[in-house]
């Protein structure tokens, strides 16, 4: 080769060189190239202790990784509702979800152990089954489906609302409609009683109680407040009856594939917001509850220790169910974690 040709072609290749070397350190790009980006989709308000407990997340992974991670919250089931986000963890359109423990029992049953009426006396106790061998060994079913449970979010203990009649004793759900989020202990808990169901994912509720096609409800002061049901019902029953928690959940795939430190910068961060959480839970739904007080738009019944002490006697069937179909040495371990708080 001529002189001036091994001139030129060592000009190419460092010109080359030098401008896949631009390319690969250029920050813009890389970082471009390598943000991570996790759609967290959830079905509430953003003022809810899940809501919040999302954004907080959000915040904080975004500080903590300098904006190469990115959390997009899209709360009030604007990308998905129930029903859908499963599907779309699974196919990978969205990465994290936090679903109602009832609604993850519709692929796991024993999932249902959270919908027991009267089976947690407190909040402490529904922590000590999460936080203990139980809680783990639910959230390692997921993997079964390829899903994987980082972490479990508290909202509280529900309460009925309807627009028929007050509801004290158990008589007084005969015949009425109730709106329920999971078929099984959630339906039978009102069957039992002589009361209707009808299985309706959570957007829809608001619609089904103004147009009558349903009578009532069952859910936390949080979501009452936030979704104004107090607005368009006439009585609400302080029952505490049944707690509802969530699982955020992600993708088995996506989640291996990340890197090793952002894998571990989401988790030790999740477990942070997750304490954050509760806090907030307990909180916010006692500040929620004053504003529908002051807003006195609903008669409001708060049940006698004695009165919950008879609807939780009468509950007996749908305890019978469950173990039925669970197993009654999963019922009877989980009543050993609890009956040493309540008896102390
Ligand atoms: C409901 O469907 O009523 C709740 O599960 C909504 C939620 O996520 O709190």
């Amino acid at each position: 080769m001529a002189r001036n040709s091994w001139i030129t072609l060592i000009i190419i290749l460092i010109l080359g060189l030098s401008g896949c070397g631009s390319r690969v350190v250029d920050g813009q790009q890389v970082n471009k190239k390598e943000k991570i980006i996790i759609k967290f989709s959830h079905v509430v308000n953003e003022n809810t202790p899940k809501g919040l407990a999302a954004i907080r997340f959000a915040q904080l992974i975004q500080a903590r990784s300098n904006g190469s991670i990115e959390v997009q919250v899209f709360p009030d089931s604007q990308l998905f509702k129930d029903g859908e986000e499963f599907e779309a963890l699974s196919r990978g359109d969205v990465q994290m979800i936090a679903p109602a423990t009832s609604k993850v029992s519709q692929l796991f049953p024993q999932w249902q152990i959270w919908d027991l009426p009267y089976l947690f006396p407190n909040l402490e106790s529904v922590h000590q089954i999460m936080d203990g061998p139980i809680g783990k060994a639910l959230l390692e079913q997921l993997e079964e489906k390829g899903l994987r449970g980082l972490a479990m979010w508290d909202n509280g203990f529900k309460h009925l609302t309807n627009n028929v009649q007050p509801i004290i004793k158990p008589s007084d759900f005969k015949g009425l409609r109730f709106r329920v989020m999971s078929p099984g202990v959630l339906q039978e808990q009102f069957n039992n009683f002589g009361a209707n169901t009808v299985l309706l994912p959570f957007n829809d509720v608001y619609e089904a109680l103004s147009e009558g096609n349903v009578d009532g409800q069952e859910n936390t002061i949080s979501n009452i407040y936030t979704q104004k049901f107090d607005q368009l019902q006439d009585y609400m029953t302080l029952s505490e009856h049944g707690f509802l928690g969530y699982a955020v959940i992600v993708n088995v795939e996506f989640w291996d594939q990340l890197p090793s430190q952002a894998r571990e910068l989401l988790e030790e961060t999740m477990a942070e917001v997750t304490l954050w959480e509760r806090e907030t839970a307990k909180e916010l739904n006692q500040m929620q509850f004053e504003e529908i007080k002051k807003k006195n738009l609903i008669e409001i019944y708060s049940p006698t220790a004695r009165e919950k002490r008879i609807w939780k006697e009468d509950f007996f069937s749908v305890y019978f169910k469950f173990q039925k179909e669970n197993g009654s040495d999963f019922l009877n371990d989980v009543k050993k974690w609890i009956e040493p708080r309540e008896n102390n």
